[in-house]
């Protein structure tokens, strides 16, 4: 049988994401060894999830260490040891330097809970309901040196309904996101994804 690729999730709070990542791992669904969580909140509860799946932790406090390049050094470290193919972004409350994203170029992702470009930034649900649109989602991108900014993997569309509150709509959002999130890493896993400019295309191998 094929070794499964190694996966990190980096996440800084809640770990809804990193749960269902977890789940799809179990189930076979997922077709990656989710090999650790990097953590840079000691009070997150993604730690607590962390600890139920078995899932190695590296919790890392930014304070610790005197510049950025130090701090992510550790990272990059900790990632090289456990031979991480795939960077997988899901809530983590920092903007990675051009220097981490150049170690691990077109080998990080992020999900958005929004159609990008529209409603970049940490509330883009509630900016996206606020604002008033029918219909927002959900997009895995690569990572670049901008924030919510590189080139798309997938996107899903939600119908925003008038009875919708912001709670259900967050609701939806999230159970869209524990979905698609990991048919993105398989997508990437199986190497069928070539980036072209903005545009990622799917070959058929
Ligand atoms: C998700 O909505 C994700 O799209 C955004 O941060 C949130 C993390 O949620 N980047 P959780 O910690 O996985 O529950």
């Amino acid at each position: 049988m094929e070794k499964l690729k190694n996966i990190a999730v980096f996440a800084s709070g809640n770990g809804s994401n990193f749960q269902a990542i977890a789940e799809a791992s179990i189930k076979g669904i997922l077709k990656a060894e989710l090999k650790l969580l990097v953590c840079d909140s000691p009070r997150a509860f993604v730690l607590s999830r962390a600890k139920k799946f078995k899932v190695q932790t590296f919790l890392i406090n930014a304070r610790d260490y005197p510049n950025k390049e130090d701090f992510e050094d550790e990272i990059i470290r900790n990632l090289k040891a456990e031979k991480i193919d795939l960077i997988v972004l899901a809530g983590f409350m920092r903007i990675l330097s051009p220097y981490f994203i150049r170690q691990y170029e077109n080998r990080i992702i992020n999900i958005h809970p929004a159609l990008l470009p529209s409603f970049k930034g940490a509330h883009a649900i509630k900016d996206a309901f606020d604002y008033g649109v029918k219909l927002t989602g959900v997009t895995v991108h690569f990572v670049d040196e901008k924030m919510d900014h590189g080139p798309i993997i997938l996107q899903e569309a939600l119908r925003v309904r008038d009875k919708d509150s912001l709670e259900s709509l967050e609701e939806k959002i999230h159970k869209l996101e524990h979905k698609i999130y990991s048919q993105a890493i398989n997508l990437f896993l199986s190497g069928r994804l070539r980036i072209r400019g903005r545009r990622v295309h799917k070959i058929i191998l």
